[in-house]
């Protein structure tokens, strides 16, 4: 860097000062002019690559700027040694490196589950930290949960940005056909083959009535049940997710194409080609979806419905408690829509922090065995199958951060009300 140029920046830093200097800050406008004089190009960038601007070969610059961009662009230590000597490849010998940003390990995300009480937006994305030391970074996670705000060091910031669950987005990233995460990495067939196992082969579980807890817009849940119970209530807190399981249920077209699970939940029962009576049945089980809310103690609050056989409750909890007190309360409140005797049939992921849908990110209280049983034990179920396995496909740290997948079938105990 030439006098000239650490002069200049000097002078800069000057006008920053604006308060105690009113002639420099009056001058914002010559600078806002200088600068678009001076930026005369906006390229692609990718600094994963060895040439981080290619196709371009530009003469070496004097001077590279990175400003909050490394910690991003790197997805792991080892990465953040890669990028910044690619980047290197783009300056002069003997030229000038200026970098800034944040400190720690941990990023901060935001947190948009609906029923979460404002002031307390919170979640956090473990990224560097998980790829290498897994335990390592659950310990945070949890001592983040327990911790009252701010302390242990754990930065974080509250972000509210209402009604922005898309269940399209949603269904598309996590379900899709051709690329659906839950899909890829063997969640639904795992699920599948558990439901189909619990209600019509050796499990036998059978009834009148069937509530599914947080249901959103899917319907792979109800897949096997419908064969086993005369009347599934699907239920969910979010309006946008019933509408769009009601477009489902109504073979409206702008619906959700559910065929691909239909036909793999029609495999497991032994014939793949009845999808469509299997569509059907389901259309005819579901007679009803409510709201809930399992932060309620009546969740289905102002109804009163006469005690379910079954409870079937995947992927909710995680997002719809705010931390691990909340697991416990909304098990007792779900509990409480139960027949003494009925079954409690729950699915889902282990360990997840957050998961994105579209362009947000959703937090998560992460669950992990020890947890689910005993919360499940506590509201005053009898553990009857407890089933984990590890995902068989790398999850991208975009999308979500679980280690694994769990089934649960627990029986409440006659005694409990
Ligand atoms: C990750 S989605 C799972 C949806 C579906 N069960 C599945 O397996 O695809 C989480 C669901 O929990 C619902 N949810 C969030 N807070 C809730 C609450 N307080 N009570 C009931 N459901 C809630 C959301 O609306 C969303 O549909």
């Amino acid at each position: 860097m030439t006098l000239q140029v650490i002069q200049k920046l000097k002078l800069d830093q000057l006008e920053l000062e604006a308060e105690k200097k009113p002639q420099f800050r009056d001058k914002w406008m010559q600078k806002e002019a200088k600068v678009r004089g001076t930026v005369k190009r906006i390229l692609k960038c990718d600094v994963t690559r060895s040439n981080p601007l290619e196709p371009l070969l530009l003469p070496a610059a004097d001077c590279l700027l990175s400003f909050l961009c490394l910690q991003v662009a790197s997805k792991d230590e080892d990465s953040f040694y890669c990028v910044l000597k690619n980047i290197s490849s783009l300056l002069k010998p003997g030229g000038y490196l200026v970098t800034g940003g944040v400190l720690g390990g941990l990023e901060v995300g935001f947190d948009l589950a609906p029923a979460w009480d404002p002031g307390d937006y919170r979640a956090i994305i473990i990224k560097h930290l998980y790829y290498k030391e897994r335990q390592a970074a659950e310990q945070r996670v949890k001592e983040f949960h327990q911790s009252p705000k701010g302390q242990n060091g754990i930065r974080f910031q509250y972000h509210k940005l209402p009604g922005a669950f898309n269940p399209k987005d949603y269904l598309e990233t996590y379900y899709g056909a051709e690329s659906g995460l839950l899909i890829s990495d063997g969640y639904l067939q795992f699920i599948l083959k558990n439901l189909y196992k619990t209600f019509t082969s050796a499990g036998d579980i059978k009834g009148d009535i069937l509530v599914d807890i947080g249901s959103g817009a899917s319907i792979y849940t109800f897949l096997s049940a419908c064969e086993s119970f005369t009347e599934i209530i699907a239920t969910d807190y979010t309006d946008r997710n019933r509408q769009e399981l009601k477009l489902w249920l109504n073979k409206e077209p702008e619906a959700f194409d559910w065929s691909a699970v239909v036909k793999l939940a029609c495999e497991l029962e032994g014939d793949r080609d009845k999808w469509t009576e299997k569509e059907a049945k389901v259309r005819e089980t579901v007679k009803r979806v409510l709201k809930c809310d399992v932060t309620r103690n009546n969740p289905l609050e102002p109804l009163m419905l006469p005690a379910a056989d079954c409870l079937l409750t995947c992927l909710c909890l995680q997002a719809a408690c705010k931390n691990e007190d909340a697991v416990y309360s909304a098990l007792k409140n779900m509990s409480s829509l139960l027949k003494p005797g009925g079954y409690l049939v729950m699915g889902g992921v282990l360990g997840s922090t957050f998961y994105t849908v579209g362009h947000k990110t959703f937090g998560n209280t992460p669950l992990h065995k020890d947890l689910l049983e005993k919360a499940i034990s506590e509201a005053g179920f009898e553990i009857l199958e407890l089933v984990t396995q590890n995902h068989t496909y790398p999850v991208p740290i975009t999308l979500s951060d679980y280690y694994g997948h769990y089934f649960i079938l627990a029986r409440k105990q006659s005694n409990t009300s």
